[in-house]
């Protein structure tokens, strides 16, 4: 029986690829290529410096480690800037009423992404009070598809691996739950996230009989 639910957070509740599209895509014209929204795919669920080296790849650049370091903070500052402006009406549709019905139902709920952003945009956008656990990308060491963060998530909640279910956008994010021996929830596409228990292509109108699985 599914006893709790990790969220990713990018993707899943709300949608700040785009603004990790406009931060990269800037620091890529920057550095004189073109960075296109088909290859921002490839940087969805990755760790900061990961993305970085994924996108000099497409850029065919290399630097030494300083500068690396260097230009994910840029990236980060921009990034930081878009997301500062983030409030409540970007939770995506269903996400608030999905909660609310877990926590009545006595589901206890974490969030589960390595983003190092992922405090500010939970409180931008006030949803802090849902959660009984945060682990983010300040609390691991090792990214999806590593299931570092689900297994510290499901140990901070109490649970077993077993009794958890996760919903995630990214295929690396279901590889990191299935490692961790968890139930997984696609948020998006059936053809790209068709390893998971069960696609969905957002939260409206789901109810906690999805965790049925
Ligand atoms: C999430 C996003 C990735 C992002 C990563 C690190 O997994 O899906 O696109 O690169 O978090 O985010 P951060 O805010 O720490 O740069
Ligand atoms: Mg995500």
């Amino acid at each position: 029986m599914i006893k709790g639910c990790i969220f990713d957070l990018d993707g899943v509740i709300v949608d700040t690829a785009k603004y990790h599209y406009l931060a990269w895509k800037r620091l890529a014209n920057e550095l004189g290529f073109e960075f296109t929204e088909e290859d921002n795919e490839r940087l969805k669920g990755v760790s900061r410096m990961k993305s970085l080296e994924i996108l000099l790849e497409i850029g065919n650049k290399d630097f030494d480690e300083e500068t690396k370091i260097e230009l994910a903070e840029k990236k980060n500052g921009w990034y930081v800037e878009y997301i500062s402006k983030m409030d409540e009406s970007e939770i995506l549709d269903g996400v608030k009423e999905f909660l609310t019905e877990l926590r009545e139902k006595g589901i206890k709920i974490s969030l589960g992404s390595v983003s190092k952003n992922a405090m500010t945009i939970l409180k931008n956008i006030n949803l802090l009070p849902y959660f009984d656990a945060v682990i983010d990308g300040t609390k691991v060491t090792n990214a999806k598809p590593d299931p570092e963060v689900f297994l510290k998530a499901a140990e901070e909640l109490g649970l077993k691996p077993e009794e958890c279910c996760v919903f995630e956008d990214a295929v690396a994010g279901i590889e990191a739950a299935r490692r961790a021996n968890m139930k997984v929830i696609g948020v998006g596409s059936p053809e790209i996230l068709g390893s998971a228990d069960k696609v969905i292509d957002g939260f409206k109108g789901i109810t906690i009989d999805i965790l049925n699985l």
